[in-house]
């Protein structure tokens, strides 16, 4: 049909003037008085067109009613595109292809893709310490489903389980800066009720509120499709959103409630975490260290008792036990962590800057704690008793502080 509003558009003006000639001829010969006079000017077009007035107007109307036809058809349209804010480019787009096939198509092709798995192991170990054999295994992993070249799921689903403050969302977060994709990431402690959470994520059907805006997941994952999607602590999920990425990941698709529209997955790795099951899944990684298989049936097992739907499970590509730090390692992410803790105040830990007993005295106590305690907690203690130093440090142009050892905690001395 965009062919015959063109057409019509393109002759409409044409059959005004000729309208306008007719009208002109007839009412001049009618109503002159020097008759012959103007019969000699007008006659020639009056003769021609007379006879056929009305088949000129028929002509005519058609041309204008298909021109405004077509200009109500595009004004429609471009009001219920999804896109109508996204500006002129978009609008071309949909005027000139079927925009949201091309994006579909582009979305939906997985380029093959060739890694250095030693490489990216390496990087991912040298930040994420004391979970080797994990940073490994996921190098590993991500290389063989990036290599492939037919693909109609995420590139994977991962689970990383274990204590907490042991680096798992840490990991999620370095393998995005590694693989140069953006992070998508979801605290799912916020998804907690099962309707409203979906359509936070996902967009409201039409009609109800919300309906005008993508939801932030299918919204996220549009823009940017090959993305390192972190559901971090999905056990703490309604387990009705749980089910709402199956789509997700058995059909390379999440769908849009409010247009209906389906965004590939296909070039996504999606990174669970979840504090579930720790202290069996690090008995069950000691027993079966020599046995893959066994070791995932296992693992299986242990999240479907805590909680974790069959269905779920069945579609996770690998699950990751993180162990608990030790020995030095503790130290290693206390002494990391209490360095990022002195940057977020603008200021840098002085050479040598951490007394040996902070950090000795940070290990004896996450080790009388156990599993349950991340030495994040331990850190936020400390920061507590330093903020004001720290921000008094900073108020009076210091750059640099030593954190001391003292009676009772921890006392910041600041240096130029
Ligand atoms: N293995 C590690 N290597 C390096 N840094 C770590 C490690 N574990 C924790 N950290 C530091 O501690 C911070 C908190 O760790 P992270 O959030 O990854 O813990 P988590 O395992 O996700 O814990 P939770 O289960 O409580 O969410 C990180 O930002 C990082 O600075
Ligand atoms: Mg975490």
């Amino acid at each position: 049909m965009r062919w015959l509003n063109s057409l019509a558009a393109k002759f409409a003006p044409l059959a005004f003037v000729v309208m306008a000639c007719v009208a002109a001829a007839q009412f001049l010969s009618q109503h002159s008085p020097d008759r012959t006079h103007l019969d000699r000017y007008t006659n020639a077009v009056s003769m021609s067109l007379h006879d056929h007035a009305w088949a000129v107007f028929a002509v005519a109307a058609s041309l204008w009613l298909v021109t405004f036809a077509g200009f109500f058809h595009d004004r429609h349209r471009s009001k219920n595109s999804s896109v109508k804010k996204e500006g002129w480019l978009m609008d071309a787009l949909d005027r000139l292809t079927n925009r949201r096939v091309l994006e579909q198509k582009l979305a939906q092709e997985p380029e093959p893709q060739i890694i250095d798995a030693e490489k990216l192991a390496d990087s991912l170990k040298s930040k994420v310490i004391g979970q080797d054999a994990v940073c490994e295994d996921m190098a590993a992993q991500i290389r063989r489903r990036l290599a492939l070249r037919q693909r109609n799921k995420p590139v994977g689903v991962f689970i990383l389980a274990g204590p907490p403050g042991t680096g798992k969302t840490y990991l999620a977060k370095c393998l995005a800066a590694e693989l140069e994709r953006r992070l998508l990431h979801f605290d799912m402690t916020q998804f907690s009720s099962g309707a409203h959470a979906a359509t936070q994520l996902f967009g409201a059907s039409k009609g109800y509120v919300g309906s005008n805006t993508y939801g932030k997941l299918t919204a996220a994952l549009r823009d940017t499709p090959d993305a390192v999607v972190l559901l971090d602590e999905i056990e703490k999920a309604h387990p009705e959103i749980h089910k709402n990425f199956l789509t997700a990941w058995n059909d390379g698709f999440v769908t849009e409630a409010s247009d209906g529209r389906q965004i590939s997955t296909t070039r996504a790795i999606f990174v669970l975490t979840t504090n579930a099951a720790t202290d069996d899944l690090q008995a069950l990684s000691a027993t079966y260290a020599n046995d893959a298989d066994e070791l995932r049936r296992a693992s299986t097992n242990a999240l479907r008792e805590a909680g974790f739907a069959p269905e779920v499970l069945n579609r996770i590509d690998r699950i990751f036990v993180f162990k608990s730090l030790s020995g030095l390692d503790i130290a290693r992410v206390a002494a990391l962590e209490i360095e990022a803790m002195i940057k977020s105040y603008g200021l840098d830990v002085a050479d040598e800057g951490i007394d040996p007993d902070i950090l000795l005295d940070m290990m004896r106590r996450q080790q009388r704690l156990g599993s349950g305690a991340s030495s994040r907690d331990l850190v936020r203690a400390v920061e507590e008793s330093l903020a004001d130093t720290l921000i008094d440090a900073k108020q009076h142009g210091h750059s640099k502080v030593a954190l001391l050892a003292a009676e009772g905690g921890v006392i910041a001395r600041p240096e130029r």
